[in-house]
């Protein structure tokens, strides 16, 4: 039986499953949701300490669903991680409405649909941790991500609602803005030469992050050493935020 039994949304890549890897090298039990069913099974197959169902985060029933289905088979939820995200780009005055909704559902309402269910739960077992991922993006602004920025920024406003309605049950909620991470989701940017160059000319450490880079502190946010912290953004970027975002227009 494991020691402490986690929440990772969208743990089946990138950040995500950075975050999974980190907590079972420490016995943590994982239950990971995403869309993506066949990368969950191959890991739960390829680890015991890897549970995972799909659940799409938007989807409130969804989510109700997986939270009852954690505790009703683990038994309590320690640490609760929301990371699943994507985005529909546009610049603002071509955009359409429905892309501009896809990604603040997505990145806003999902971070808000599990911590409603989650806190509710930890409201129940007395104490708890979340930690959500936003982005550097709430702070610095990117050409074609007006509705991930804005969305991004929710997160973080979010996160210090929570830590301000939840602290009163033992619920520490914190929030982690990555800047530039190597995961599927970046590959299609870091891949093209020229705007890989511009990246780099701004991030003071010279290359994106490993997902390692964002899941050690993200892990470190859910662990009792951060019994204190609450509230927080910590920005993990390699000192881009220093600097300022890249014009993405080639
Ligand atoms: N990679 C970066 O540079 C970077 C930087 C800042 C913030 N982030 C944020 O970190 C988080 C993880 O990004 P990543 O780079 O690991 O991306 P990724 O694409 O590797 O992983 C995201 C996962 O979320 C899942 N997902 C997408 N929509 C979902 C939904 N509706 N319900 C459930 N799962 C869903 C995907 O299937 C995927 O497995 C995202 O919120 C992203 O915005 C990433």
């Amino acid at each position: 039986m494991a020691k402490e039994t986690a929440i990772i949304t969208g743990g089946a890549s990138g950040i995500g499953l950075a975050i999974a890897q980190e907590l079972m090298s420490q016995g943590i039990q994982v239950v990971a949701c995403d869309l993506n069913e066949e990368a969950l099974n191959k890991l739960c197959q390829a680890n015991e300490l890897y549970d995972g169902k799909k659940v799409d985060v938007t989807d409130e029933e969804q989510v109700k669903d997986f939270v009852d289905y954690v505790v009703s088979k683990h038994g309590r939820i320690d640490r609760s991680f929301h990371v699943a995200g994507a985005s529909k780009p546009g610049l603002i005055i071509e955009q359409p409405l429905e892309d501009w909704n896809f990604t603040v559902n997505l990145v806003l309402n999902g971070v808000f649909l599990f911590t409603k269910y989650v806190g509710q739960q930890m409201k129940k077992q007395k104490g708890g941790k979340i930690v959500n991922i936003s982005s550097l993006n709430a702070h610095v602004p990117m050409f074609f991500g007006a509705a991930y920025s804005s969305a991004k920024a929710g997160v973080e406003m979010l996160t210090k609602n929570a830590a301000l309605e939840l602290a009163d049950y033992g619920i520490n909620v914190n929030v982690i803005l990555p800047g530039l991470v190597n995961t599927p989701l970046t590959a299609g940017l870091t891949g093209d030469e020229t705007i890989n160059g511009r990246f780099k000319e701004r991030i003071p450490a010279k290359r994106g992050g490993d997902p390692k880079e964002i899941a050690q502190p993200a892990v470190f946010l859910s662990s009792e050493g951060a019994s204190y912290i609450n509230g927080t953004s910590l920005v993990v970027d390699g000192g881009w935020e220093v600097t300022g975002y890249p014009d993405l227009r080639v």
